[in-house]
């Protein structure tokens, strides 16, 4: 097999090519990425999440002596968008209220956690507060007392240090008196989160994204932003604020959205990773409004917000960039200053719609917010949708108006099998030059009942090569989902694997991340004869400017490894030892959350020296992809 490469025969490429999309799916918000301990804090929990649930759902009423009732009431709650609360009657004695976290709540010996609950007597006397971390035996594994709530709503807040480490420990609350309490707005958040940052992320998981060096990232979904009928679009001005003033609602997926993860959390977590945030709006439409949750039947049907309602949305959607973009002296420039960050957020891109069907419905309403958007911020890079799959229903439509609008790029889907992926490695190379770049933001290869497999690893890398040889029009891409929490997935495969202690990222994960710390920003012309081979390895070449780094990725799904006869040409000089990355095995080895044995990864990338030259032969192993990265003298 013989590659040349020419150094002089080079283009320009997307230097923000390899980024990651976060949906709230798998319970990758709450229980997830987000620190929050509490499971339902603010009560709102009901069977609209799912039909099991209600008000009362990971809690737990302990009657120790006492005697007390419990009910639901919604009159003069904390705020208006968190209408629900708890109300005990405790007849004397001492009653208790257990929270069991998501799927148990993991304390950390020596850690401290902040406290903070609402409270307010509605009548007679009430003792006193306090909160008793437990461990799975029983054992106090550290506890505070909150004081006297009085007869207004009142915010609590402690600080607990954890004695021992458990990670199946609970949240107890001591109620002591006789009387009627409220109670709402119940957190239990590690100090530690990711970057410290209050109201923040689990500092272990967000640094396993973290290490992924995304250019970007896409936020919050997926599905969940159009959701399921109108009332359950995702409305960003519901996210921000005073987390018990924020709006919470049932997530698509079939379970909970608290929105404590809102908007100034995904943009500060963008900052903190160095990221470009790509906020998703709604189109003012929703998905098919069912009632079933997702359903993945896009075609019943769709509704658009009424056109009364529009010019509101469509201000709500211009608030948006003023508020990550404005000064401190604007309206919602303001509000991001009081939330502690008065820089501007440096917002360039927003999606506009996903995987939306291509109606009359649908066009009309992208067109009003569309042109508001570019009227009042020309600057913004507007990203289109075009349906479901490459070539499903809806796509050539969805094209159609990307062009007619002339928008600057547009979102493509693709969930294939790994074969799907070797036989499309030219999809993109006839794409237009003069029609919207594309943005890959959700694709996948699903191998062997959607298993995360090498063989589906390789298979991404090879699409992803062919990324960067067509970076000219591919000028975003994202793999999906990111996050799965174990035993709590509703799609697979994911990129990376979680539960309340573990993190074990998916062989696609390391793909993911040999790209995107390995992108360039010039497309180096190769030109590869492999005979029968053919169709069994390819390649990409890209030179990072900064470093001047030239950066091979070669893949192969031969069974047999192949020797490839290399050629540089054009180049100054070059060091003759270069760093060479090579991740192969077995191509059916899959991910170890599916195999309850084992929590590590067998197939893991290696990386080592090989001599090179400007004409070399590299023995490319079976199954695999290899990242050399030749440096310059
Ligand atoms: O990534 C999972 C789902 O796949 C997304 O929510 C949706 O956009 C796509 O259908």
């Amino acid at each position: 097999i013989n590659v040349t490469i020419q150094a002089d025969e080079a283009k320009a490429i997307s230097p923000d090519l390899f980024g990651i999309f976060f949906e709230d799916i798998n319970y990758a918000a709450d229980g997830g990425l987000y620190a929050e301990l509490i499971q339902n804090r603010s009560f709102e929990y009901s069977s609209q999440d799912h039909p099991d649930w209600n008000f009362f759902t990971a809690w737990e009423l302990l009657q120790d002596g006492g005697s007390c009732r419990l009910a639901l009431e919604s009159e003069s709650p904390i705020h208006p968008n968190n209408p629900h609360y708890l109300v005990l009657e405790l007849e004397g004695g001492t009653c208790a209220l257990k929270n069991g976290g998501f799927a148990g709540i993991a304390l950390q010996a020596g850690e401290s956690y902040d406290v903070s609950l609402y409270a307010r007597t509605l009548a007679g006397d009430i003792d006193g507060l306090k909160v008793r971390l437990e461990g799975r035996l029983g054992e106090n594994l550290g506890e505070v007392a909150l004081g006297r709530p009085n007869a207004e709503w009142q915010k609590y807040t402690a600080t607990i240090q954890a004695t021992g480490q458990d990670t199946f420990a609970r949240f107890i609350l001591f109620i002591e008196g006789a009387g009627t309490l409220a109670l709402d707005s119940f957190s239990l958040f590690p100090q530690k989160t990711f970057h410290n940052r209050p109201n923040g992320l689990r500092a272990d998981l967000a640094q396993v994204i973290a290490d992924l060096e995304p250019k970007f990232i896409r936020f919050p979904g997926g599905c969940l932003v159009h959701g399921d009928g109108l009332e359950n679009m995702y409305r960003w001005k519901d996210t921000i604020g005073p987390i018990e003033h924020r709006r919470e609602q049932p997530n698509i997926w079939n379970y909970h959205q608290s929105v404590g993860l809102g908007y100034f959390e995904y943009f500060q977590f963008c900052e903190d990773i160095g990221a470009k945030p790509i906020p998703v709006v709604p189109a003012g439409v929703c998905c098919p409004n069912t009632g079933a949750k997702y359903t993945g039947r896009w075609e019943e049907g769709q509704e658009g917000l009424p056109m009364d309602d529009m010019p509101d949305y469509v201000q709500e959607v211009l608030d948006l960039i003023e508020w990550a973009n404005g000064d401190p002296t604007t309206t919602w420039g303001a509000k991001r200053a009081e939330a502690g960050h008065p820089e501007p957020f440096g917002l360039e891109y927003l999606g506009l719609g996903n995987e939306d069907r291509i109606t009359p419905v649908f066009v009309e309403r992208f067109k009003m917010i569309y042109e508001a958007v570019k009227a009042a911020y020309p600057e913004i890079k507007v990203i289109g949708t075009v349906g479901p799959r490459p070539s499903g229903f809806d796509y050539e439509e969805g094209w159609k108006v990307a062009r007619e609008f002339d928008l600057e790029m547009v979102d493509e889907h693709g969930y294939k099998d790994p074969e799907w992926f070797w036989e499309n490695l030219e999809r993109f190379d006839s794409y237009d030059r003069s029609s919207p770049a594309v943005y890959l933001g959700e694709f996948a290869a699903h191998d062997m009942g959607r298993k995360n497999t090498l063989r589906s690893a390789l298979a991404e890398a090879a699409y992803m090569a062919s990324f960067e040889r067509n970076g000219d029009i591919v000028q975003l891409a994202s793999y999906a989902p990111l996050l799965a929490k174990n035993k709590y997935t509703q799609w697979i495969p994911d990129l990376i694997y979680f539960d309340n202690v573990r993190i074990t990222p998916s062989i696609n994960y390391y793909v993911q991340q040999l790209f995107s710390l390995n992108a360039g920003d010039r497309y180096l012309s190769t030109d590869i004869a492999s005979g029968d081979a053919g169709d069994k390895l390819t390649l990409s070449c890209v030179q990072d400017s900064d470093s001047g780094d030239i950066i091979l990725k070669l893949i192969s799904r031969a069974d047999e490894p192949l020797n490839v006869s290399i050629k540089l040409t054009g180049l100054e000089s070059i060091q003759a030892i270069a760093q060479c990355t090579v991740l192969t095995g077995d191509p059916l080895a899959d991910n170890p959350f599916n195999n309850a044995f084992r929590d590590e990864l067998d197939t893991l990338p290696q990386t080592m020296e090989i001599q090179v030259s400007d004409s070399f032969v590299y023995a490319m192993p079976a199954h695999s992809l290899s990242v050399i990265r030749i440096k310059s003298q």
